[in-house]
């Protein structure tokens, strides 16, 4: 049977259905008394989950506080400390000798890190931490490639009780300068550089960039130190006093560091992600009720046994899925996993599935983008390789389409192994809605069911349940433990992105419209509002649009989303250019310095795919500009309804300009 084979794809859509194998079933860790357990007493069936997948240094005796909504508090009066629950206390369980990290970089140099040798470099990078001043609550960035030193950073940060903020390493120097002002971080942590795609991608120029004077904002004034680990060998410029060589001082520095217990809603990380106006939203996340998730989550969804199984999560640490899913839930669970410097494709197309056979993994975590990509390269080539050690597939970030789901399950599953489909979001720090392998009969295409414990529903726009067989909605209707605990600095704008919409219903807007099929089965049908989703990252309309503006040539522009066989959805702009630069440029060369601009302000994912010069944007006599009408131009759909339009020729106009290049 092919699924690449599109004709058949109808049929092996929403009518296929997969059980769990009786033998997988037989050995799971999660069985289907979670649910009744959670359906019981929600908030005792959190409370056990937390004390028994956590060591508390002082036991709670609160569950949930959710008297001032929509701040919740979980697990409020207890105490414990993030990174002795992610290592010591494995260590201490005579687990030490177990490896922790398989590190594969992409010029295929390998490090192996124990439970023991883990625990003792986080302890020595907390004591260089502490002596450069860090301590409860200081904010710390971090922008690394994905080494051992940028997990051990996060856990070093989490000793401390300070707050990280981890900047994925593809942002340019704007968005991390905007970054740590946001934060006010005091520290940075980065490298010299990585590697990516056979070559070594600087970082440091880029941290030197972010705290020069550039750009009218004057020098950065918060970071006192920068540590740099050496990784890339590049030439970097030095600033006496103010950076650091992580060799210098990490391995002089004493491994004796006793982890002092920090309250649960001690805040633990801030990650940015991008909202629908142009200032990307630093996410709030904090201790205990953050771990307790994303430990359920990992060991449940993933059926984690973690003395023989081998996890990869091929996120990069940068997003929410590496935090969750590379750091924190995978080493509260004590669990082996592998961490991959590289692309997927470098030297060669089936690099992935050679670290999956080198190293045996049995549980393989990665995107729908990326399952796309390798479908198109054709199955041969991962057919060429022993796969036989997969037990358990999951999918993040964007809708799965049933063709992919089920060749992902075929080809690298070797049509045996369970695929759960996971969503989430930055936001709710830990998975949500998935099927559990060894419990739910899955069906591709569909995220399914709610985690035990969490609460969800779809709705109307006035917030009425839609019922089974109709669409609507995502929301959340019951605080979760590892939910966002706010906006940084900014409780207003929280409030209004997420609870205002349902405010008398008090739940959270997700941003996502769904479906719920007949069985009560979740079909996520991608956002609501103006983010796009691009290879499983979050970008928002607005943020690439003011980037484009800032441009000296650009009058006017207009950023979509539009569908994308590989990245789900391509950013298209469209752009308006001032007279004068119009005729003295040709529209090659401003076509291709706006995309290199856009790279330059935000970061290589958010470089549009399409630039189309045009001479106006369509929009309503109120001047709100019509991005649907430009979405079905991009898509090469007819264009819908013009009426509104101030001016219903422009349409024709722009389908006109975008047909002749
Ligand atoms: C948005 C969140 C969660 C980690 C990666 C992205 C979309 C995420 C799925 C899924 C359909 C999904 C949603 C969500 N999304 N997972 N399994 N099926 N859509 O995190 O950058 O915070 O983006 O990604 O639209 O709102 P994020």
């Amino acid at each position: 049977m092919s699924a690449e084979n599109t004709s058949i794809d109808h049929l092996l859509t929403e009518n296929r259905r997969f059980a769990p194998s009786a033998e997988f079933a037989a050995d799971a860790v999660a069985g289907a008394e979670l649910y009744e357990k959670a359906e019981t007493d929600r908030e005792g069936f959190w409370a056990d989950q937390s004390r028994e997948l956590l060591h508390w240094s002082t036991p709670f005796t609160q569950v949930l506080d959710w008297s001032n909504p929509p701040f919740a508090k979980w697990f409020a009066d207890g105490a414990l400390n993030v990174a002795y629950n992610c290592l010591d206390r494995h260590v201490e369980a005579g687990n030490g000798d177990r490896v922790a990290l398989l590190w594969e970089g992409e010029p295929g140099d390998e490090r192996r890190l124990t439970y023991a040798e883990l625990t003792d470099e986080v302890k020595r990078l907390a004591n260089v931490l502490a002596d450069l001043g860090v301590g409860q609550g200081d904010r710390v960035a971090i922008y690394l490639p994905m080494i051992p030193e940028a997990v051990a950073s996060m856990l070093a940060v989490a000793r401390l009780g300070a707050v990280h903020s981890v900047v994925f390493g593809g942002f340019s120097a704007d968005s991390l300068r905007a970054r740590i002002d946001d934060a006010g971080a005091k520290l940075v942590i980065t490298a010299d550089g990585g590697w990516r795609k056979g070559k070594v991608s600087p970082l440091k120029p880029a941290v030197d960039q972010a705290l020069a004077a550039r750009n009218g904002l004057g020098e950065q004034e918060t970071v006192e130190h920068v540590l740099v680990v050496k990784r890339g060998e590049n030439e970097v410029d030095w600033f006496e006093g103010r950076d650091l060589w992580y060799h210098d001082v990490v391995p002089q520095a004493s491994a004796e560091h006793e982890a002092q217990a920090f309250e649960a809603e001690n805040p633990l990380f801030i990650l940015y992600t991008s909202g629908t106006t142009g200032k990307p939203k630093g996410i709030l996340h904090t201790s205990g009720g953050y771990l307790t998730q994303a430990a359920f989550t990992h060991r449940n969804v993933f059926d984690l046994h973690p003395e023989t199984d081998v996890y990869w999560c091929t996120a990069d640490i940068g997003w929410i899925t590496g935090h969750s899913y590379v750091v924190y839930g995978p080493l509260a669970n004590g669990a082996t996993q592998v961490l991959y410097e590289g692309t997927p494709d470098h030297p060669e197309p089936g690099r992935w599935w050679d670290v999956i056979q080198k190293y045996g993994v049995t549980i393989f975590y990665t995107a729908p983008t990326a399952i796309r990509g390798f479908m198109k390269q054709g199955r041969q080539i991962p057919q060429a390789r022993d796969l036989s050690s997969l037990r358990v597939l999951g999918s993040v970030g964007e809708p799965i389409n049933p063709e992919a789901w089920v060749w992902y399950r075929e080809v690298i599953g070797a049509g045996k192994t369970p695929v759960v489909d996971t969503w989430w979001q930055t936001e709710t720090g830990a998975i949500m809605v998935s099927a559990l392998p060894g419990v739910t009969e899955t069906k591709p295409g569909s995220a399914q069911v709610p985690l035990p414990g969490i609460s969800i529903d779809v709705v109307t726009d006035d917030g009425r349940p839609v019922g089974n067989d109709a669409g609507g909605l995502l929301v959340i209707t019951e605080p979760w433990p590892s939910m966002l605990r706010g906006i940084w600095g900014d409780p207003e704008r929280f409030k209004e992105t997420y609870w205002d919409k349902f405010a008398d219903q008090g739940y959270y807007f997700a941003g996502d419209g769904a479906r719920l099929d007949e069985d009560g089965d979740i079909w996520l049908l991608g956002r609501v509002d103006d983010v796009m989703n691009v290879s499983g990252h979050r970008l928002s309309t607005a943020e690439i649009e003011s980037a484009l503006v800032a441009h000296e040539a650009t009058a006017e522009a207009a950023v979509v989303g539009a569908s994308d066989e590989t990245t789900g959805q391509a950013v298209v702009a469209f752009v308006c250019i001032k007279e004068n630069y119009l005729r003295a440029h040709s529209t090659e060369g401003l076509v291709d310095q706006l995309r290199l601009w856009v790279g330059e302000q935000i970061g290589a994912i958010a470089r549009p795919r399409d630039v189309y010069i045009v001479s106006e944007l369509p929009k309503t006599r109120s001047g709100k500009i019509m991005r649907r009408l430009l979405r079905d131009v991009a898509e090469g759909r007819e264009v819908g309804d013009t009426q509104t339009l101030a001016d219903t020729m422009v349409m024709s106009v722009i389908s006109d300009q975008v047909a002749k290049k």
